[in-house]
């Protein structure tokens, strides 16, 4: 199956926390950091993000920090629930948002959200999350022209992703934050020993600011 090439990129606390646990996960990084990131969406055609991540952040998903074009932003939404004050559906449309659902979301939604500018992508429903089909997702984008896809979050999307391999690189900011409890990156990815944990190969650390910088290519068995 064609896809794009796939890179997760999110910041975490020391201990391993994307977000508190209210939901929220401004700021995590620090400046430098986080202009890295934009640095990095620049690279990419496409942005995706699970509706959570919209619902909790309300992000934008474009590049300001550096100069640079703005990717495609993506969300996966299964039932169209994203709201309509969602700044990805009222901020630089012009670039494009896609919206990723399940073929048997709602009509008239799928037609209003048409209205608002997005372009809406469907996919017959994933046998093991209850949600959208991600590797028919991708192949979606690969088939419009999206050849490099930067994953942002949130956990559920990450864990689903993983557990689906569809993830090629990873380029996580590691904040001198602690939390004690929160929202991880993963959840259950079916590792229950050491010896089987997921491995990286071309590792490269760099600090950033206060941060620390890793990127590396996963590495399935
Ligand atoms: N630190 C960081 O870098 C960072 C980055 C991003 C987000 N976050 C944090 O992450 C949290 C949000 O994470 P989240 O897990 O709640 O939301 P999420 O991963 O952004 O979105 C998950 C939702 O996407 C939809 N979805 C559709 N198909 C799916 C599939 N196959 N697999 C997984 N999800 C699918 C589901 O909603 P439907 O069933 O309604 O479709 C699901 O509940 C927020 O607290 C946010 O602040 C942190």
């Amino acid at each position: 199956m064609m896809r794009p090439l796939v890179t997760l990129a999110y910041a975490q606390t020391l201990d391993g926390y994307i977000a508190a646990r209210d939901g929220s996960s401004r700021w995590i990084s620090g400046a430098a950091s986080l202009q890295r990131t934009h640095a990095l969406r620049a690279r990419h055609d496409a942005i995706l993000v699970g509706v959570g991540t919209v619902v909790a952040d309300n992000p934008r998903l474009t590049v300001r920090l550096v100069d640079g074009v703005n990717p495609i932003r993506v969300v996966v939404d299964s039932n169209l629930r994203i709201p309509d004050a969602a700044h990805v559906l009222n901020e630089e449309l012009a670039t494009g948002t896609w919206i990723v659902c399940k073929s048997d979301a709602d009509a008239q939604r799928r037609q209003h959200l048409l209205q608002c500018g997005a372009v809406v992508l469907s996919t017959a429903t994933d046998a093991q999350s209850g949600g959208v089909d991600l590797a028919v997702a991708l192949q979606l984008l690969a088939e419009r022209g999206i050849r490099t896809v930067m994953i942002e979050g949130g956990s559920r999307l990450i864990t689903s992703m993983l557990r689906a391999r569809l993830i090629d690189r990873v380029a996580i900011t590691i904040a001198p934050k602690i939390l004690g409890e929160g929202i991880h990156a993963f959840g259950t990815i079916g590792v229950t020993t050491m010896s089987n944990a997921l491995t990286f190969s071309a590792v490269e650390t760099q600090r950033v600011g206060d941060d620390i910088w890793m990127e590396g290519e996963v590495c399935y068995r």
